[in-house]
């Protein structure tokens, strides 16, 4: 008897508790948190979106894959960056318009020094967002390039009017502009894209945005200021502390999950010490998302301007015998949890956070898909975002939470992570990540403010941390029905097994 009750005990103290707050709900979910990043790197590009019109083997559009296509408009994709990255602040747009065999070819310095023949460019990428159904996001080229250049190109890209700009567009066959909202004024200054102290940047920043103006007529021009290198804080309080407000939109910040910059370690053999790091390395968002945030509200109390997390992912050593440069790297239930933890916390930081990009979309990094010739597949990170995108413009749902400890090694971390929204039709749906590589979590989770009739769920997760699709298994993770979940008026008792993630919809 003794026995017994000291047995439930223990599992009183192991229950994981969570309450979501209908009534305090007052931030959207933006749907330009589920962006991706489309950068001139590896096969991104080059034998990834694009395998040009005269392929016979792959059926395209345009020269765009139209398996891409379909899963990624599958996707509900928010906005999609372009070209790049490092190589944005080396790219000359006029090279990529025009004539396909007339084009330049040049050296992507930054990216395996391949050659790049320019036959992929605007057009190609602005009618490839059509298709797709996502947001065009160009990233300006202010290390190289200049203020004249970018200027045409917004006019280019965006204006209707008579001008030099719009008559070179319709020689090349695009009548009517795309109407380009976002623009990013350089990438990683601090880096890559010109190694500027920040006090410098803000001066290039403004002499930029000051000739950016809006040549649509419609939606203003929404520009994001390179940001902060991961907790870079003084970058951040630089950049709104002297870029006035009605001169920025958004500002960036990038955070890779990495081991280490000189020891990465493997994208699917490694072990559970590698694995509790980059779980660490992901979860530290949150405090960056905290920490940036309370910077803006110093300078931005009523939160105008966005703070946008424009590249975040896992980085791990490339696959052995694949080019250094082009950073190609398979992708687990470790990316998974990656993928859960993070659109966690962007959502419980609707009110700051309202565009991101994951790095990058094919081929490169933290993919959603991977290709080989004819062969297309979907990763555990794909089948994530598609899960979650059922958050997409919905209420976020405030949510606490008291959780169990994955330990390891005697270090610990939050085992549970959650986030909770409404749609504009009533539906509550509640994202739940066990980070846990052995033990179950039982949860129980009480709805203040709502009853519900219903509960369905689904589920990813697989038998080993470091299981994967491969070419020649394809649906080895692929999210399935769940139903460890029990519904009493607002109250859910749910059962997460270990390295999952679920998604819950009430009704
Ligand atoms: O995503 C790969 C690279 O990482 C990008 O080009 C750069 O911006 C970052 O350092």
């Amino acid at each position: 008897m003794a026995m017994l009750m000291f047995a439930a005990q223990l599992s009183f103290a192991q229950q994981n508790v969570i309450a979501i707050n209908v009534q305090d709900a007052k931030y959207t979910i933006n749907k330009n948190i589920y962006g991706h990043f489309a950068e001139h790197l590896g096969h991104c590009i080059y034998d990834g979106f694009y395998v040009g019109d005269t392929s016979k083997t792959i059926p395209n559009t345009n020269g765009v894959r139209n398996d891409i296509i379909a899963a990624l408009k599958k996707l509900k994709v928010g906005t999609l960056r372009w070209p790049g990255g490092c190589f944005a602040d080396t790219y000359h747009w006029k090279d990529g318009i025009g004539p396909k065999n007339k084009r330049p070819a040049i050296v992507n310095k930054w990216w395996g020094g391949v050659t790049e023949d320019n036959s992929f460019g605007t057009h190609d990428f602005l009618n490839m967002c059509e298709q797709i159904e996502a947001t065009p996001y160009l990233a300006g080229n202010i290390g190289s390039g200049t203020v004249q250049e970018l200027i045409d190109w917004v006019q280019y890209v965006s204006s209707d009017n008579k001008n030099p700009m719009s008559d070179l567009r319709k020689s090349n066959g695009r009548e009517k502009p795309w109407n380009v909202k976002f623009w990013g004024v350089g990438n990683e200054a601090w880096g890559c894209g010109g190694n500027m102290v920040p006090e410098y940047y803000v001066n290039e920043y403004r002499k930029y945005a000051t000739f950016m103006t809006d040549w649509t007529n419609s939606d203003k021009i929404f520009r994001i200021a390179s940001g902060s290198n991961s907790a870079d804080y003084h970058w951040t309080e630089t950049i709104m502390k002297n870029i006035p407000a009605n001169m920025v939109e958004g500002v960036a910040l990038h955070h890779y999950s990495v081991i280490d910059w000189g020891a990465k370690g493997p994208s699917t053999t490694f072990n559970e010490q590698q694995y509790f790091t980059i779980m660490q390395r992901a979860l530290f968002m949150d405090s960056l998302v905290i920490k940036h945030s309370a910077i803006m509200d110093k300078y931005d109390p009523q939160k105008k301007v966005a703070l946008v997390v424009d590249e975040w992912g896992g980085w791990y050593e490339v696959e052995p015998g694949t080019n250094p440069g082009f950073l190609y790297q398979q992708n687990t239930m470790r990316d998974a949890m990656i993928a859960g933890i993070t659109l966690n916390i962007f959502h419980n930081h609707a009110d700051r956070v309202r565009m991101a990009n994951l790095a990058q979309a094919v081929n490169v990094l933290q993919a959603v898909i991977l290709t080989n010739k004819e062969k297309m597949i979907l990763t555990p990170t794909y089948h994530v975002m598609e899960m979650y995108n059922v958050h997409q413009n919905a209420t976020m749902l405030p949510v606490t939470i008291k959780t169990n400890d994955y330990v390891f090694d005697n270090q610990k971390l939050p085992a549970v992570s959650v986030s909770a929204s409404k749609d504009k039709d009533g539906v509550t749906h509640i994202s739940l990540v066990n980070i846990d590589a052995n033990k179950i979590q039982n949860i129980t989770i009480n709805v203040n403010g709502a009853k519900y009739n219903n509960v369905s769920g689904s589920i990813l997760t697989s038998k080993k941390l470091q299981d994967h699709n491969s070419f020649d298994n394809p649906l080895t993770i692929t999210p399935a029905a769940f139903n460890d979940v029990k519904l009493a008026a607002n109250t859910l008792q749910v059962k997460l097994p270990p390295f999952s993630v679920v998604v819950l919809t009430l009704k």
